[in-house]
């Protein structure tokens, strides 16, 4: 029933209370998948180094283009949390540290604090992907907020991620595109970055595209931002941009036209994606993605930084919280090739899981989250998860045993 009448696209279902068999996976927790966002944490440090504002909030739209840039080509789904799990990412050389906590189950909810070893700047949030199901696509609203705070600069920006919506999930080749305005405003002085990730529309041609300006208080435009979030982004003077635009127009541009199937149950095919972003003459480019490994095709299209993340080194045991998505016999199971096993402890781990709860509502008991609680956020008044602190003092000793 559910699959029926796939499309009229006029229902929705609450997906996260569907089974889907394991082979649909990529071996990682939800919670090392937003550990992805820190891969361009360059970026951030850099920013920091910066005494112009405008060139500050420049990276930090180049961080938060970059940060979503490791979901093209995933169509892998990762795995759910379970409730009170972790992941500990700490990146010496990188000079920051991360921990994530799985702070609700329904609905999921994720939160992540981040710093810089050297009190330079915290990233942190909550994620609830809220997903719904559009008959041949499924569209994940990233509801939460992120914040990033530059101490030395007594700066903080907030933003929200845009949509990401997963195409053909019925029939056809599985194709992801991400989507809607972000909106990364400065809360020093209210100015913004105003980002737009595009749509792919009725011609293809704007697939992956992010353009965007940095607007003051009085909305005076002081640099346009633009590229594509799964390759680069560069920044320009909004001048030079707009009459580089007028001639684009003129000479007509190239208006390669793509057939977008409206309705009916065939599948939405990805339009073809060969064109690269031209560099505008006078432009910076401020971030430019990192080719994946050759062997990515095979391994779920993981980048290099995502292959490292399920990784138990020999120094990890008995440091990391036994809580950490690294030692979940699931995920390690599947990462080993092994998905028979891998299936039987999911659903093991999900019947533990339900177990636990049912005894708590016998006993009338709440769970109390470890590591994060709930709170407003500070900037945007948003509710959120706030980082309690005291992780990586490493006293685990009365963690709840999930695995
Ligand atoms: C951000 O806030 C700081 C206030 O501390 C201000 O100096 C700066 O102009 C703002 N910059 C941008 C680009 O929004
Ligand atoms: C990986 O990328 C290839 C090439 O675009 C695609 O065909 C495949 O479906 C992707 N695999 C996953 C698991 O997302």
């Amino acid at each position: 029933t559910l699959f029926q009448n796939t499309s009229t696209q006029i229902f929705r279902c609450e997906l996260s209370k569907i089974t889907m068999p394991i082979v649909f996976n990529e071996p990682l927790s939800f919670l090392q998948r937003i550990t992805e966002y820190m891969e361009h944490t360059y970026l951030i440090h850099k920013a920091c180094t910066l005494s112009d504002s405008i060139e500050r909030m420049q990276l930090v739209a180049a961080f938060a283009v970059s940060a979503v840039a490791s979901q093209w080509d995933r169509t892998g789904k990762p795995f759910n949390p379970l409730l009170g799990e972790t992941f500990e990412l700490t990146r010496d050389e990188e000079g920051y540290h991360m921990i994530s906590e799985q702070v609700s189950h329904h609905p999921p909810i994720s939160a992540f604090y981040s710093e810089s070893l050297n009190q330079d700047f915290s990233f942190h949030g909550s994620i609830y992907p809220k997903l719904k199901f559009w008959g041949k696509s499924v569209e994940a609203e990233p509801k939460g907020t992120m914040t990033l705070e530059l101490s030395k600069h007594r700066e903080a920006y907030t933003w929200t991620n845009p949509m990401c919506c997963v195409h053909n999930v019925i029939l056809g080749k599985l194709w992801i595109e991400q989507y809607g305005t972000v909106e990364i405003v400065n809360h020093s002085t209210g100015d913004k970055c105003v980002l737009n990730f595009k749509p792919c529309g009725m011609f293809g041609k704007e697939l992956h595209r992010v353009e965007g300006h940095i607007q003051d208080k009085s909305k005076k435009k002081h640099q346009v931002i633009y590229g594509k979030w799964t390759e680069c982004v560069y920044s320009i003077e909004p001048k030079v941009y707009e009459v580089n635009k007028k001639a684009e127009k003129k000479s007509g541009g190239d208006s390669k036209k793509h057939k977008q199937s409206t309705g009916g149950d065939d599948a939405d095919e990805m339009p073809d994606v060969q064109e690269t972003v031209t560099m505008i003459p006078g432009s910076t480019l401020l971030w430019r993605v990192a080719p994946r490994p050759p062997h990515s095709t095979q391994m779920y299209n993981f980048t290099n930084f995502a292959m490292t993340l399920n990784e138990l080194e020999p120094g990890m045991i008995g440091v990391i919280a036994p809580t950490d998505c690294r030692l979940r016999p699931d995920i390690r199971a599947m990462e080993n090739g092994d998905i028979d096993t891998a299936s039987q402890e999911k659903e093991r781990l999900e019947e533990k899981q339900r177990f636990a709860r049912r005894e708590r509502a016998k006993d009338e008991e709440e769970w109390s989250t470890r590591w994060f609680q709930q709170g407003n956020n500070r900037y945007t008044g948003a509710a959120d998860w706030i980082y309690k602190g005291g992780y990586f003092d490493r006293r685990y000793s009365d963690l709840p045993d999930i695995y």
